[in-house]
């Protein structure tokens, strides 16, 4: 029988590198990993995976039409993860979030339609339902059933959401009438080694590292559910796998919601931390609570979390001290001043 063909778009990225290590470990694929660089590298990392020759890379920018020209058209499986994210970018580049993002969905969908692609699985976000929980204090943790706002369509922090909803409507709206499967993920806090450099978690790292006394603590009251990677990544493929997720959408993430603080105070101790914490004020913009409701991806995917948040910071934070201390340099501009940037 010949292999499964996969394409993943954005793939030597955070989620998208470890989504593609899942596969070469655990299935018989042959994997087309495509990106740009922008924010993926080519580091060790890549590098190692991409000596296993089922795994192959294509270098380009997924905003121009003809880049695809580079792709085949007959892949089983597509991880359209290509994206600008962050809260940062939002702040400092929105125009460009617009631009890419919503070229990046626009011309996968063209090339979707003009191929012989059986199913994509689009990555969005729980910012798509922000908007909800603060504006009309929907419940938490939150199922997929929730309508989607924007709060302040001319804030440039919801450019990123704007875009991920049109991902969202494109990707199923397109599906039904262009000959192609599709389901969508909404990811919640997933976070590992490698993440990146511009979130809550490197910067802590960052941060106890400097000594920085007393410890400010921004937002302490906020919630959130951290995600480990390899559960995202077992949530993700399970979606793309099972055809009873054909134009569903998925809640992925953890249950276990816990405050800014709480995590705070455990990487503390991680860095064996003995000085004072001192309570900050909030990152505007950023929603009090935040929690998925997973029962539809429990139910229908058999999806179970397995790492417990402590285990997974302590592994997470374990590599960015090594990193650190190893003298590298981070790969983007990492930590101008701390921020609740979850
Ligand atoms: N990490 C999370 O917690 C989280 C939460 C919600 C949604 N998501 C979504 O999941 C997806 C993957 O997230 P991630 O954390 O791995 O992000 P990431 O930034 O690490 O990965 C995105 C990849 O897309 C690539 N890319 C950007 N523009 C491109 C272009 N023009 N052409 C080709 N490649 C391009 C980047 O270089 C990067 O490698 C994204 O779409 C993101 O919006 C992630």
């Amino acid at each position: 029988m010949e292999k499964k063909k996969v394409l993943l778009l954005g793939g030597a990225g955070f989620i998208g590198l470890n989504i593609t290590k899942f596969l070469s470990e655990n299935r018989d694929y042959t994997i087309t990993v495509a990106d740009n660089f922008s924010r993926g590298k080519k580091d060790e990392y890549l590098i190692k995976l991409l000596e296993n020759p089922a795994i192959s890379m294509i270098e380009g920018d997924f905003t121009v039409p003809a880049t695809y020209d580079q792709l085949e058209k007959d892949y089983d499986y597509v991880y359209m993860l290509a994206s600008v994210v962050g809260v940062n970018n939002t702040l400092e580049i929105p125009h460009e979030i617009i631009r890419i993002n919503t070229a990046l969905i626009y011309n996968t969908l063209e090339w979707l339609k003009a191929s012989f692609v059986k199913k994509v699985l689009f990555t969005s976000t729980s910012e798509c339902y922000a908007g909800t929980i603060d504006a009309f204090g929907y419940k938490v943790p939150t199922p997929e059933t929730i309508p989607l706002t924007i709060e302040d369509i001319g804030h440039p922090r919801f450019t990123y959401a704007v875009t991920k909803m049109l991902g969202e409507s494109g990707f199923l709206n397109y599906s039904r009438k262009c000959g192609f499967e599709c389901t969508i993920v909404r990811y919640h806090n997933v976070f590992g080694p490698r993440m990146g450099f511009k979130h809550v978690i490197p910067h802590l790292a960052q941060r106890f590292l400097a000594n920085e006394t007393p410890f400010l603590v921004y937002g302490h009251d906020q919630t959130r559910s951290f995600c480990y990677i390899t559960d995202a990544v077992e949530g993700t493929v399970l979606a793309m796998e099972n055809e009873r997720s054909n134009g569903e959408i998925f809640h992925i993430g953890t249950m276990d919601e816990i405050t800014i603080e709480e995590l705070i105070r455990e990487a503390g101790n991680f860095f064996g931390y003995k000085g004072e914490y001192e309570n900050a004020p909030t990152y505007p913009g950023s929603v009090a609570r935040r929690c998925p409701d997973i029962t539809k991806a429990k139910n229908m995917l058999q999806f179970e979390p397995k790492i417990n948040w402590k285990d997974g910071l302590k592994l997470t934070l374990g590599w960015y001290k090594a990193f650190f201390e190893s003298g590298k340099e981070s790969f983007e501009k990492a930590f101008e001043k701390p921020k609740a940037n979850v």
